[in-house]
């Protein structure tokens, strides 16, 4: 089984990057194998609306200058997928929103090839606005037809300064809660 964490900040080692890494360990403990992505930081163009990803339906982005296709391929080779953003002015980061808007589009067009992958959404923020972040990321699994796991709460962890949401126990709880989920999922879906 095999799991994609994108981490959606620029800062590498901040919290976004700790709350992957706790779920990184929860599922590696369990056999999965897991890649963390450093998406934040990379220079990722916005959804250019040329619907030539409806027309050529090769599973591909038509912008080549970024990394959107790989990140499609690494997504097709996982059971699920985890996008990680911190909370900028109330919402994702740049980088994630263009990625949910290219991603999610070439997913759609290509008759479903998300279709009951597994996808979660986990963000950090200061005080306010994690909810809307931890909404836009979910739209990209809703509209995708995939399946989201619940975690007992919204998997967001409160933080300013790198590794401070280490001190939010209940941000790990759910965490915890949510490689459970995840782990139990993906070893009924691999039955079906
Ligand atoms: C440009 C920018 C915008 C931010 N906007 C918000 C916000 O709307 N609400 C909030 O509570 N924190 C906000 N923050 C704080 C971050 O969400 C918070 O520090 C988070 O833990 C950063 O995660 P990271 O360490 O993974 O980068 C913002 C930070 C930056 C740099």
């Amino acid at each position: 089984m095999k799991t994609l964490l994108i981490n959606g900040s620029p800062r590498e080692n901040g919290n976004t990057f700790y709350m992957l890494n706790v779920l990184r360990e929860k599922l590696e403990s369990s056999g999965v194998e897991v890649e963390i992505y450093q998406l934040g930081g990379k220079t990722v163009k916005g959804c250019a609306a040329c619907l030539m990803c409806a027309k050529n339906t090769d599973k591909r982005c038509i912008i080549k200058a970024d990394p959107v296709n790989d990140i499609i391929e690494k997504i097709l080779e996982s059971d699920s997928v985890v996008i990680g953003s911190p909370t900028y002015f109330g919402n994702v980061t740049t980088e994630v929103k263009a990625l949910i808007d290219r991603v999610g589009l070439v997913g759609m067009v290509n008759n479903g090839i998300f279709k009951r992958k597994i996808g979660a959404a986990v963000v950090a923020v200061r005080r306010a606005g994690s909810v809307e972040a931890f909404h836009a990321i979910n739209n990209l699994f809703h509209l995708n037809q995939m399946i989201i796991p619940g975690s007992g709460y919204w998997t967001v962890g409160y933080g300013l300064k790198p590794g401070e949401v280490a001190e939010d126990a209940e941000a790990m709880k759910t965490l915890s809660n949510l490689a459970e989920n995840m782990l139990w999922l993906m070893e009924k879906l691999k039955k079906s």
